[in-house]
């Protein structure tokens, strides 16, 4: 995470700012891209889910400036933005968020938009900008920017990090600005990870309960190498199927609901509606029991519900897609696997496999060439361990000692 290889984001970053800048920053900021292990599609459903931080992150090196202004520089991209903090105030300074030419900087825009909103006095800074979270993989990678642009905020402006409160400004950005309906899990997991523990979120009242990792397994991301595409009406129409159900159920949302529910009302729903609430409501207890069986090591158990999940994620939800199955299929054919799902909206992107420990490099060997076999795809994996959220850093040649304080970031 904090490897000063050259090509670390870390290192990116850092050599990127002396590149645009001619100085040292006077700050570094890192927020983490996600997988969530099971609790999927419920967290718009004010359900619960169970996800965790990755070491992969977007990081920010930076320094303040005094005249309100953004300057960023994406080593990614190999791009630069200005802005000014006080033209970003007003929604209505939205311009070309979806410019396919000027749309990065809508991020940042947007995260400037998002804490003045929410009563924030904004410094500006020079910065720049380096992830290594795959874009379009369902990993989180713009919620990983956002955060990582909050940060820096909050660094060079010197408010507390509030993680509830700073996850709901950057759904704001997602929802209103950039104009994606997701829901709160990427955001908040970003802002409240905590290493080394997979966080029940609930997502209702957004309390966080970390849970941690059991020595002895690891969290393998399997990248399908295939991207989603129209996942922004598959997933505004399964929104919309939720909403009607929860209407017929006469519940404020499906959280409310149990499979009795269900059964009951199920002459009165359309039959689709009725297959998508059945995946929520069970998913929900699904997740319930995921954080009880790691919290008791019961990795056994936790890989059957993560199987489950898949299940009703591809035949209740249909949200997966033969690549994502494909892989899944692979992941449990090969050896020391747990469990296996898709992971994300789903439609392409990442599966997360449960992998025990000592067989991740025969696992991975396996699974890959398996998926080859039948996609004709090159998977990627990623083996990650639960990392922290979103927060400044230090910078090199820092008393490791003197790490700067993480605000109000809870880490219990
Ligand atoms: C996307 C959204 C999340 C969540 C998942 C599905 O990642 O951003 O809010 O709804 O899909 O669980």
């Amino acid at each position: 995470m904090t490897s000063m290889a050259p090509d670390s984001p870390r290192a990116r970053a850092l050599a990127a700012f002396r590149a645009a800048y001619g100085r040292a920053p006077t700050h570094l900021v890192r927020a983490p891209g996600r997988v969530n292990l099971i609790g999927e599609h419920t967290d718009y459903n004010d359900g619960f889910v169970l996800p965790m931080a990755l070491e992969r992150a977007a990081w920010i090196a930076l320094a303040p400036r005094p005249d309100g202004v953004v300057r960023l520089a994406a080593d990614d991209l190999g791009q630069q933005g200005t802005f000014d903090v006080a033209a970003a105030r007003s929604r209505d300074a939205r311009g070309d968020a979806r410019d396919p030419h000027g749309g990065w900087l809508e991020y940042p825009r947007g995260v400037a938009w998002a804490l003045q909103d929410m009563g924030h006095t904004l410094t500006g800074f020079d910065g720049a900008l380096a992830s290594d979270v795959p874009r379009g993989a369902g990993l989180s990678s713009s919620a990983a920017v956002e955060l990582a642009v909050a940060a820096a905020f909050a660094a060079a402006s010197g408010f507390a990090w509030d993680p509830p409160a700073i996850a709901r400004a950057m759904q704001r950005v997602e929802n209103l600005w950039v104009g994606v309906q997701s829901g709160i899990m990427d955001q908040l997991i970003g802002a409240a990870g905590v290493a080394g523990h997979a966080l029940l979120i609930d997502c209702r009242d957004l309390s966080l309960r970390p849970v941690p990792l059991p020595d002895g397994v690891s969290v393998v991301v399997l990248d399908t190498d295939t991207r989603r595409t129209l996942v922004g009406s598959a997933y505004d129409d399964r929104r919309a199927a939720c909403t009607r159900a929860a209407r017929v159920l006469g519940v404020p949302a499906l959280r409310d609901a149990a499979a009795e529910d269900l059964a009951a009302a199920a002459g009165r729903l359309d039959p689709v509606d009725l297959r998508r609430a059945r995946h929520v409501i069970g998913e929900n207890a699904r997740t319930l029991e995921a954080a009880q069986a790691l919290a008791a090591g019961d990795v056994a158990r936790l890989g059957h519900l993560m199987d489950a999940s898949h299940e009703s994620l591809r035949d209740d939800y249909e949200v997966s897609s033969a690549a994502l199955d494909a892989i899944v299929a692979a992941a449990r054919a090969a050896p020391g696997c747990l469990g296996a799902r898709m992971t994300g909206a789903g439609f392409g992107g990442c599966a997360v496999a449960l992998v025990r420990h000592d067989a991740v490099d025969p696992f991975v060997a396996s699974a890959t060439v398996a998926y080859r076999a039948a996609s004709g795809h090159d998977a990627r994996a990623y083996v990650s361990t639960a990392a922290a959220g979103a927060g400044p850093e230090a910078l090199p040649g820092a008393d490791p000692a003197m790490r700067p304080a993480r605000g109000a970031i809870m880490e219990s």
